[in-house]
């Protein structure tokens, strides 16, 4: 579904990701892994095209629609929950009166409540859930989602991990950015380890690892902890 080549990207005079290559299926769930700062997040930004790559190439299928939780979710402050939602399927041009069942079940599905709450007053588990609401609205193909559990409680993270493999087994395909690797490893079937935007390593599910958990690896790869 998506090939990417020699991703680079330059900020200043530092290259923060650097001749980056990897390709995701129909129907996976892929995982991006890295330290803080490894170029995740500029990474999925240069995918989407929010910000410009200095080389590469980004080969995706035709047609792929695409949904996009980002990882500092904004909305207008002054909205609630069914109306940011409502503004972002107007600018998707979905028809009112199909939109609103769709909404409606959205914030149900995330576990927001239908109510007046404005933005200004969300918690920030609430944007997160808000900013996984308005990436699935219009069922996309590929979802994008930066880490979607920062911030979620216990029980909001379980439910969202939930939602990714029912989303998954919907056939949908899914870049996933998270630091939680027992959820990286419950629900995603291969991934690459990233740092100071050079590839690492990768991981594969299916692949023997010697009794290796997703964290020994990743810390093989990174090079032990930071002390
Ligand atoms: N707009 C920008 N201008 C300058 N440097 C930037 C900009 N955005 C990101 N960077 C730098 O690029 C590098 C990669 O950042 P990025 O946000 O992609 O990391 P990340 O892997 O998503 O990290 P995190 O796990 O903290 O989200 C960092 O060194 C960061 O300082
Ligand atoms: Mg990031």
């Amino acid at each position: 579904m998506l090939e990417c080549k020699n991703l680079k990207k330059i900020y200043g005079k530092k290259c923060v990701v650097n001749n980056l290559s990897f390709s995701i299926n129909n129907g996976e769930v892929f995982a991006l892994l890295g330290s803080n700062g490894a170029g995740k997040t500029t990474t999925i930004k240069m995918i989407l095209g929010l910000t410009k790559k200095d080389g590469g190439e980004i080969i995706m299928h035709d047609g792929v629609k695409i949904g996009y939780s980002p990882d500092t979710p904004y909305f207008p402050p002054f909205l609630n929950g069914s109306e940011v939602l409502s503004y972002y399927a107007d600018i998707q041009k979905i028809p009112k009166k199909e939109s609103g069942e769709e909404i409606a079940k959205l914030l149900n599905t995330v576990g927001l409540e239908e109510d007046k709450t404005k933005i200004k007053n969300y918690s920030k588990g609430m944007l997160q859930r808000l900013a996984f609401a308005q990436a699935l609205l219009g069922s996309p193909d590929l979802l994008i989602l930066d880490e979607p559990t920062a911030g979620l409680d216990v029980m909001g993270r379980i439910e969202i991990i939930k939602l990714i493999g029912r989303l998954k087994e919907a056939g949908k395909t899914i870049i996933l950015n998270s630091h939680i690797l027992s959820d990286i490893e419950q629900v995603c079937d291969r991934g690459i380890i990233i740092g100071n935007g050079n590839l690492l390593g990768t991981w594969d599910k299916k692949e023997e690892h010697y009794g290796k958990s997703l964290q020994d690896i990743f810390i093989e790869r990174i090079g032990g902890m930071r002390e």
